[in-house]
């Protein structure tokens, strides 16, 4: 059976060959970062310094740029031969290696449903078993549908100082289970939620933050922006919100509040096939950025929302002067749909 060595804790554990690592690694009692396990994320990625491992992955999630130059998706990479893993992009202590998977089972009850737009709900649950949840801004749960044993991918939309609720924002799809799930869901329903998962939190820094959100992405940003304004921490941030249409945008006031509260920052909605009323920007969110910011020296980039918006963000963002190290993102591809997003709008 090969062996993998991960670095830079030096540890060895056998995988057999036809079982992905991450599931090997948590089962053997350690704890590799991980969010969708299959492949749809890019959370659980790691560089295979020697040995070779066979990834099936998304090249969303991962680009063929980024694999060629050894980096690989545990959830979906099987050995190929004794390999040596680098896990320090995952930013883990030794002690939480070693402290085996700590994602756990939540009971949750519906405690709200409202709409934020035709297409888009924010969805409160409560927790009740255990009563709190801690997770860092940036964070999402497998959320499963009632009924199904079928788990779909959201992130809080809250602040972790509100650790007994969870707010999610869902975009619907005609025919989708948890949308189907929703359209009947009444306050008091149980909903199990597996988490917190996933590795998109605020860096720390001295540079400048540009936000870049499109439909239900706004969701982990939300939680970073009202994160920030908690701790007081008054770093310039520029917000970029993409949507279809007028009616496509929601928590614009909250958003507002939250930019006016550190000088230079700036919220700035964008809609793409716009009225005649409408006086922001138009077009897509990245031609809107392309207007606007003539250099993004010294920025980190947060991106959330659909996978070809997210795409063409990072691409633009990187021409404009972020480095590649400084772009954080969330999207996500779904079981078996590579392209296509489960969560984003
Ligand atoms: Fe591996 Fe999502 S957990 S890509």
């Amino acid at each position: 059976m090969p062996t993998v060595r991960f670095m830079p804790f030096d540890r060895t554990i056998e995988c057999a060959g036809d079982e992905p690592i991450l599931s090997t690694v948590l089962s053997r009692g350690f704890f590799l970062r991980y969010g969708c396990k299959h492949g749809g994320c890019g959370t659980c990625k790691v560089l295979v310094t020697d040995g070779d491992v066979e990834d099936t992955g998304s090249s969303f999630a991962l680009s063929h740029a980024e694999r060629s130059a050894g980096w690989a998706l545990v959830c979906s990479s099987r050995p190929l031969s004794d390999c040596v893993i680098d896990i320090s992009a995952m930013d883990l202590s030794e002690e939480d290696f070693l402290a085996g998977d700590q994602v756990e089972a939540f009971e949750t009850v519906v405690e709200r449903v409202t709409d934020l737009t035709p297409t888009i709900r924010g969805v409160t649950l409560r927790l009740v078993n255990p009563p709190t949840m801690r997770f860092t801004a940036g964070q999402f749960v497998n959320v499963e549908v009632p009924g199904t044993d079928n788990v779909r991918a959201f992130s809080m939309a809250n602040a972790p100082s509100v650790n007994s609720e969870i707010e999610l924002i869902v975009r619907l799809f005609p025919g989708g289970q948890f949308s189907e799930y929703l359209k009947h869901a009444v306050k008091g329903q149980m909903v199990r939620v597996f988490g917190p998962v996933g590795s998109l939190r605020m860096r720390l820094s001295y540079r400048r933050i540009l936000m870049i959100a499109g439909g239900s992405g706004m969701a982990p940003l939300l939680s970073m922006l009202t994160d920030l304004s908690q701790k007081e921490d008054r770093r310039p941030v520029t917000v970029f919100f993409g949507a279809r249409t007028c009616d496509e945008l929601y928590y614009i006031d909250r958003l507002k509040e939250l930019c006016g509260l550190a000088a230079q920052s700036e919220f700035v909605p964008v809609v793409e096939h716009a009225g005649e009323a409408w006086e922001g920007e138009r077009g897509l969110v990245t031609e809107a950025i392309a207007r606007r910011m003539s250099s993004l020296r010294g920025y980190d980039a947060y991106l959330c929302g659909p996978p070809p918006m997210v795409d063409a963000a990072r691409e633009l963002v990187v021409q404009l002067g972020v480095r590649e190290a400084n772009v954080h993102f969330d999207a996500f591809v779904p079981t078996g749909t590579v392209g296509l997003s489960a969560r984003a709008g």
